[in-house]
């Protein structure tokens, strides 16, 4: 049965994740602060590779799957925090085991972006090709000074969807197949500070999809499981939007 690595695994979509996978019959090697097989702080470069040799161990050095859900939100301490979580702990989680899913068939791996990486202007700030380039302080530097978390979470999510269509050949070269999913709405506890934040929970709020509701994490849990499975066989590189409609609503002529 295969094995599965899942970043952000005590809550959300990668609790929900993680459940249905077990379901399947899969191995699950939960990675998050706590309350997790593998209790680690992503936000670090140290945490991230204890997480890494953690999850080697637990997985005897070789992974079938791995999901990179574990994310901070608006209402997050700092944007540095943000950039940290969102961007730096997905690219250095994915070079950390891409050697473990190489030698495996069918490996693959999602990695959770956001709808908020099409916000219009968020492609043109320096921020982003600061992180696609590794130049971590720069990156920090910048959005210090912005002193905008919205910036900071859709450029991160951008960032990720920028770096996952980047490896491609990379990772194909290793056999495994990398994608992104971008939730729109997803009713859990990120999704709820947000909508209690004083700065941004008006527009939250207000920011409701075509479909006319929220999803639930077990409908994005679906999604990410297809694009993990031999189902998704052909699926490499591709951002799926799983919003009910936002991003098309917000640019119609664009995909
Ligand atoms: P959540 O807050 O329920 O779960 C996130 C998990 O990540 C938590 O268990 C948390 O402990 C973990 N995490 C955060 N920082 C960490 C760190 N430094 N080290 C280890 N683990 C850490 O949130 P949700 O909504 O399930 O979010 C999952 C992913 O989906 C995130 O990447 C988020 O940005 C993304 N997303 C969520 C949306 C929503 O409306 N809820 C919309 C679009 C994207």
């Amino acid at each position: 049965m295969p094995i599965t690595a899942v970043t952000g695994s005590a809550s959300g979509i990668g609790a929900a994740l993680c459940a249905q996978l077990r379901n399947e019959g899969h191995t699950v090697i939960g990675i998050d602060r706590a309350n997790a097989d593998v209790n680690a702080d992503l936000s670090t470069a140290e945490g991230c590779q204890q997480a890494i040799d953690e999850v080697l161990v637990q997985a005897d050095g070789t992974l079938d799957h791995l999901v990179l859900c574990a994310g901070v939100g608006v209402t997050a301490p700092s944007s540095e925090l943000i950039l940290a979580v969102n961007y730096f702990a997905v690219s250095r989680m994915l070079d950390g085991l891409l050697g473990a899913m190489s030698q495996r068939p069918d490996a693959s791996a999602v990695v959770v972006g956001s709808v908020a990486s099409v916000q219009p202007g968020i492609n043109k700030h320096p921020v982003v090709e600061q992180m696609l380039s590794d130049d971590e302080a720069a990156a920090m530097a910048t959005i210090k000074e912005a002193n905008d978390p919205s910036l900071a979470y859709g450029g991160s999510k951008l960032a990720v969807s920028l770096l996952v269509r980047r490896k491609v050949r990379e990772w194909a070269k290793q056999g495994v197949r990398l994608n992104v999913v971008a939730p729109g709405v997803v009713e859990t506890p990120l999704y709820k500070a947000s909508t209690e934040d004083a700065r941004y929970g008006e527009a939250t709020r207000n920011f409701v999809a075509p479909i006319g509701r929220g999803s639930q994490p077990d409908e994005l849990a679906n999604v990410i499981r297809f694009l993990l499975s031999t189902q998704a066989s052909f699926m490499h590189g591709t951002v799926v939007f799983a919003d009910g409609g936002m991003d098309a609503m917000m640019r119609p002529d664009r995909f």
